[in-house]
């Protein structure tokens, strides 16, 4: 057995957490910019506990950034980046759901270096720039999904060339990251399932995929059986933090387990889905190409495959992975189809297309390597669903 390991992000777990934020805080300095979305964080009271934390705690100056949307732009993240260096603000803090942490994290690589957004996502060939410094981010989560505040990740989309990619850096990590599952207990049920199935995806996809590394597969195996289990009570009881908190610790430690095994080509897939369909949910599209996806995959990893199944409480085959999957998805509501999320048939090439142009590295550590035919059968068979 081998593997490598290494996960520079402190983590600080538990209810009523986001009240330590000051005090750790302090450590970066005195001038903070927190970026957060347009309305969830002020409605729930969560802003104004980090606010008072932050000040409570020494700090002197807090700026909010409130223009994140889901599907956050490299347009957003460069708008928040030049208010960094215009008011010196010594660290981040990133407060919402993965496109706010996801901004925060790639706000800072982009205030520290020279150069834009988008020259340092990473094309297939690599990322135009290298960054040689960060500032210090604090993430904070308020949905259970994302696992960014544990990660390299940043998916920023670029509207005008229609692209979603990936910022990946070991300058990238937050330096810590405040998990308080109380801030979840105001996702509604849609929200609850569809940012819990995108944590499954990365369970799935990095427990069966080509890499290998031990202790983030067994980080994605506890994952899988936690959303199992509570996924479907989070969405049934969203007040019930037993659930809740179970839920925030799985996609951590999925959000781990793909940090170092990657994920592979359900979310090869989803990237331009919702590139061109801004509008549509990241875990939506993943929820929408999955099935298809597995179904293509199974074989190619056998015995992960059946092991996804067992963890699922199915016989351990592999193909019946593809049952188990399915009848969760239609247990949590997410039996969803490319047509349903508004995507377009004439469209399914170009899709095709960019996953080619764009996620190709995915290709040779996905279970099964894909040809573009593939690729495009694929997404004509998640086009109408089943
Ligand atoms: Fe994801």
């Amino acid at each position: 057995m081998n593997f490598e390991f290494y996960l520079p992000v402190e983590v600080i777990f538990g209810t009523g957490s986001l009240k330590k934020v000051g005090e750790i805080g302090r450590r970066f300095g005195y001038r903070v910019l927190v970026v957060t979305g347009r309305r969830s964080t002020k409605e729930n009271g969560a802003i104004q506990t980090l606010v008072d934390s932050l000040k409570k705690n020494g700090a002197e100056e807090v700026f909010i950034f409130d223009q994140i949307d889901p599907n956050p732009t490299d347009k957003v993240v460069n708008l928040a980046s030049e208010l960094v260096v215009k008011e010196k603000i010594d660290y981040i803090v990133g407060l919402g759901g993965g496109s706010s942490l996801d901004s925060a994290k790639a706000i800072s690589i982009v205030s520290s270096n020279e150069g834009y957004c988008w020259d340092y996502v990473n094309y297939p060939e690599g990322p135009r720039l290298i960054p040689f410094l960060n500032r210090p981010v604090i993430c904070i989560p308020t949905t259970a999904g994302t696992g960014s505040e544990v990660n390299r990740y940043s998916v920023i989309s670029n509207p005008i060339r229609k692209e979603k990619m990936v910022i990946s850096h070991s300058l990238n990590y937050p330096k810590v990251a405040i998990v308080d599952p109380s801030l979840t207990v105001s996702m509604d049920r849609r929200l609850t399932a569809k940012t819990g199935v995108d944590a499954l995806m990365h369970a799935l996809e990095s427990l069966t995929n080509r890499l290998s590394n031990q202790l983030a597969e067994e980080l994605a195996i506890r994952s899988i059986q936690i959303i199992r289990d509570w996924l479907p009570v989070a969405i049934e009881e969203p007040e019930n933090l037993k659930a809740r908190s179970y839920m925030s610790y799985a996609a951590m430690l999925a959000g781990i387990a793909i940090d170092r095994k990657r994920v592979a080509l359900i979310h090869g897939m989803e990237h331009p889905v919702s590139a061109h369909y801004p509008h549509v949910a990241h875990g939506d599209g993943l929820a929408a190409l999955a099935v298809a996806v597995m179904e293509f995959n199974y074989r190619g990893n056998p015995e992960k495959y059946a092991l996804f199944a067992e963890l699922m409480g199915y016989p351990s085959h592999p193909h019946m992975a593809v049952k188990a999957l399915e009848d969760f998805l239609q247990r949590v509501g997410m039996r969803l189809s490319l047509k349903e999320l508004g995507v377009e048939r004439e469209k399914l090439d170009r899709l095709a297309e960019d996953v080619y142009m764009l996620s190709r590295g995915l290709f040779a550590i996905n279970p099964v390597e894909p040809t573009p035919e593939d690729v495009q059968r694929l997404y004509e068979r998640s086009y109408e669903g089943y």
